[in-house]
C-alpha cells in the first residue's frame, strides 16, 4: 500500500491539539478543542476508554474522577451514569459520537485508543454510523496488534504507533499496519526521524510544550508535534 493513497488525512498538517488547547482550558471539552480550533489547529487528539455499554467516551485516565470529580472506572459504568456526569465548565463527559457530532468534518481527529484490542468492535460500530468521517480519522495506540486488527479492516485508514524511549523503531519501519509514529520527546532522534521517511512513514513528537522543544523538533525534521499549547506550536512550526 503506498503512503500517498492515505494523505488525505494529513494534509500538511504540523499540530495536534492534544487534549485541546489544554494548557489553558479544561481538557476533553468542546471548549478546549474550540479553542484550539480558533487558534488555527485542524488536528485534535481524543483519549477513548469504552463504557460498560460498549461507547466510546472522551478520557485521558480509566477513572472519571479527575475530570468530573466523581470516581468511575469507566469500563465498568453504564451510559445512564456516565452521561449524568459534568466537568467543572459545565459540559458534560462527552463520547466520541458527541464530538462527530458537534465538530464534524471540519477537523482532523486523532483518535488514541487507551484499551487497545477490547475496544476495536465498538470502535467499528462507531466508524459504521459516520462513514463521511473517515477520512478525517488516525487512530494511534501503544498496542501493535490493535493497529494489525485495523489494517484488515480500514487498510485506508491512516493508522499511527505510539513510541517509548525503549522501543526501536527500526523494527517497525516496514510494516505496512504503520502510517506514522508518534515518540515521546526527548526520545526523538534525528537516525529515527529519516529512518521513518525513507521508508514513506511519518514522525511526530508528543506532548511538546516548550517553545525550545519544538525549535529542537523542527531541527530534527520531524513532521509536527502532539501540544497542549496549539498556539504557541503553530507559531513555530508552521501554518496548520
Ligand atoms: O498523543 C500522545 C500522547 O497523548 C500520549 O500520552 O498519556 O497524554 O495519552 P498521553
Ligand atoms: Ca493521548
Amino acid at each position: 500500500k503506498d503512503i500517498k493513497e492515505k494523505s488525505y488525512a494529513r494534509p500538511a498538517i504540523r499540530v495536534i491539539a492534544h487534549r485541546g488547547a489544554s494548557a489553558a482550558m479544561t481538557e476533553h471539552t468542546f471548549q478546549s478543542y474550540e479553542e484550539a480550533i480558533r487558534e488555527g489547529c485542524r488536528q485534535i487528539e481524543l483519549d477513548v476508554y469504552q463504557s460498560k455499554d460498549g461507547t466510546l467516551y472522551v478520557s485521558h485516565d480509566p477513572s472519571t474522577l479527575r475530570l468530573t470529580g466523581k470516581d468511575y472506572i469507566i469500563n465498568d459504568t453504564n451510559d445512564e451514569v456516565l452521561s449524568s456526569l459534568t466537568v467543572e465548565n459545565g459540559e458534560t463527559l462527552h463520547t466520541v459520537q458527541e464530538f462527530f457530532n458537534h465538530f464534524g468534518n471540519k477537523v482532523l481527529y486523532l483518535i488514541e485508543l487507551k484499551e487497545g484490542t477490547p475496544a476495536l468492535d465498538n470502535l467499528q460500530k462507531l466508524l459504521e454510523k459516520n462513514p463521511k468521517l473517515l477520512s478525517n480519522i488516525t487512530v494511534q495506540t501503544w498496542d501493535v496488534q490493535s493497529l494489525i486488527a485495523l489494517e484488515s479492516r480500514y487498510p485506508e485508514m491512516f493508522k499511527q504507533l505510539l513510541m517509548s524511549t525503549e522501543q526501536d523503531i527500526a523494527s517497525y519501519v516496514k510494516c505496512s499496519w504503520i502510517d506514522s509514529f508518534a515518540v515521546a520527546f526527548p526520545h526523538i532522534r534525528k537516525e529515527d526521524v529519516e529512518l521513518a521517511h525513507s521508508y514513506g512513514k511519518q514522525y511526530w513528537g508528543w506532548t511538546i510544550n516548550e517553545e525550545v522543544d519544538m525549535q529542537k523538533c523542527e531541527e530534527l525534521g520531524v513532521d509536527g508535534v502532539i501540544s497542549d499549547k496549539p498556539d504557541l506550536a503553530l507559531q513555530i512550526m508552521g501554518i496548520n
